[in-house]
């Protein structure tokens, strides 16, 4: 097949005979809210760490006072993002077709604040807290020794509610995003480098099972080459024209 440049209205002509279509988001998504991209250089204080080395089980062992240090900053600036015209737009698109499947690599929630009812948050959620031993989400109180929170039923140290590098997808996550990417008739990948797995796979499962992919994102990527459809942009101009051409 292979890639093949395409419009919005290319795309929407598409979306229009279109069952199922399942949508894959990525860092990429969030870049015009102000987030940084994970593999964009760190900015400001955190600017000397590398995010592949904070976000792993063996650092929060290490040094787990840095890995809060850092989730806190994170927090911050997403608490104070807010959706950008790509989370309406897809918001907005899920009501214009017959079933659409959101999966989100992203911790931020953006998806869920602009509108989105079901998102498969594949990598967790950046506000949710877990339990280091338990593994349960914690939602209570949580008491705070030095500057590390702590479950408030067996006082173990929590960590944050996300996926990390070398950790497993839970499980409910993986089960329904991948019979999403089976069941489609048209796989969208937005804002992502399609670099980590098992997220990387999916479009790979629908196209085994011989349904089309697309992609939007201003640079190739690793699913480029194997795209029915590649509209090259930022995902908060092109939804929105991708939505007004179907409305
Ligand atoms: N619109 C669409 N795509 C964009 C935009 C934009 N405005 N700006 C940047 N991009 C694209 C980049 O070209 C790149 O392909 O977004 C992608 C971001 O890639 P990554 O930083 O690798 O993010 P992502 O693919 O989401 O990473 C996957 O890996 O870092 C871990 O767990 C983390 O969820 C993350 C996962």
């Amino acid at each position: 097949m292979g890639q093949r440049p395409a419009t919005p209205r290319e795309l929407a002509h598409v979306l229009r005979a279109c069952r199922h279509l399942c949508v894959l988001t990525g860092a990429g998504m969030s870049a015009e809210s102000g987030i940084p991209t994970f593999r964009a250089a760190q900015t400001g204080l955190w600017e000397r760490y590398d995010p592949l080395e904070l976000a792993t089980p063996e650092a929060f062992a290490r040094d787990p006072e840095l890995v809060w240090r850092w989730y806190s900053w994170r927090r911050e600036l997403v608490a104070a993002a807010t959706p950008n015209p790509g989370h309406f737009a897809l918001a907005r698109l899920a009501c214009l077709l017959p079933r659409l499947t959101l999966i989100t690599q992203n911790v931020d929630g953006l998806h869920q604040k602009a509108g989105s009812r079901t998102v498969i948050e594949f990598h967790g959620n950046l506000f949710a807290n877990r339990c280091s031993v338990e593994g349960r989400l914690v939602e209570d109180d949580v008491v705070i020794e030095n500057g590390i929170p702590c479950c408030p039923r067996c006082g173990a140290r929590l960590r944050p509610g996300v996926v990390w590098f070398g950790e497993a997808i839970p499980p409910a996550a993986l089960a329904a995003a991948a019979d999403a990417a089976a069941d489609c008739d048209l796989f969208l990948s937005i804002g992502t480098s399609a670099l980590v797995w098992p997220a990387a796979g999916l479009a790979e499962s629908t196209r085994a099972a011989g349904a089309r992919v697309a992609e939007i994102n201003p640079a190739e990527t690793g699913l480029s080459a194997a795209c029915d459809f590649r509209l090259a942009g930022n995902s908060g101009e092109v939804l929105p024209e991708l939505v007004n051409c179907l409305s």
